[in-house]
C-alpha cells in the first residue's frame, strides 16, 4: 500500500461488501486470538444491532476498522472491535474511527460506550484514556490466550 500521506484526510463511512477482503486481512494481522471471520463481518455488515466503520484517506486507502454493537433497550452501546494497518498508526486513524464510534452511538441514542482491552495493549490504553475512557472492572483471562482485560466505559454527551 501507498503509504498514507501526512496530510491525507481520513474519513470515516459505513462499511461495505467490498471492504471485505480489508476488513478480514486486517484483524488477521491485528489480532492473535478472538478474531472476527470473514463470515462474523458479513453478518455484522448487514445486521440492525451491528455497525462496522471504516477509515479511509483521500477516499480510497483503507485504514482502519471500528465495529460498535447495540442491544435493543439499552443504553450502553460496544466497541467491539478497533483496529488500524500498521503502516497508518500513530496518525489519529484510531482516534478518528473511535471518535466516529462514539457519534455514532450518540444518534442511536446511546448514553455510554464501553470496551474491553488486553491489560498489555499500550497504545490502545493510551489512546482511550485520552479519549476520556474510564476503567470500570478488570476481567481475568478474558481473552482466548488467557489474557486479562480492562473493560473501559465513556459516558456519550
Ligand atoms: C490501538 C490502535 C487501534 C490505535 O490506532 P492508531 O491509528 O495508532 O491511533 P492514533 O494514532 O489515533 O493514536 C494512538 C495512540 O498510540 C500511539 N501510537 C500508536 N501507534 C504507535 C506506534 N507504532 N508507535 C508509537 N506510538 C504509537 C499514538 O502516538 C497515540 O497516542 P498519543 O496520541 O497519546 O500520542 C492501533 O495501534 C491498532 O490497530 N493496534 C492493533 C489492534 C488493537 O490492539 N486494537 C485495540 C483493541 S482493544
Amino acid at each position: 500500500m501507498t503509504p498514507m500521506p501526512a496530510t491525507a484526510a481520513v474519513r470515516v463511512r459505513r462499511a461495505e461488501l467490498s471492504d471485505l477482503d480489508d476488513l478480514v486481512a486486517l484483524e488477521q494481522s491485528s489480532f492473535a486470538t478472538d478474531r472476527l471471520s470473514r463470515a462474523q463481518y458479513r453478518r455484522h455488515l448487514d445486521s440492525e444491532t451491528a455497525q462496522v466503520l471504516v477509515a479511509s484517506a483521500n477516499h480510497r486507502h483503507f485504514l482502519g476498522t471500528a465495529v460498535v454493537f447495540f442491544r435493543k433497550g439499552s443504553g450502553v452501546a460496544r466497541l467491539y472491535s478497533l483496529a488500524t494497518r500498521a503502516e497508518a498508526r500513530g496518525k489519529g486513524v484510531g482516534s478518528a474511527l473511535l471518535e466516529a464510534a462514539e457519534q455514532l452511538a450518540r444518534r442511536r441514542h446511546c448514553r455510554t460506550l464501553r470496551l474491553e482491552v488486553r491489560t498489555d495493549n499500550e497504545a490502545a490504553l493510551r489512546l482511550y484514556e485520552r479519549l476520556g475512557y474510564a476503567r470500570i472492572g478488570r476481567y481475568a483471562r478474558y481473552y482466548g490466550d488467557g489474557a486479562d482485560a480492562w473493560r473501559y466505559e465513556k459516558a456519550l454527551r
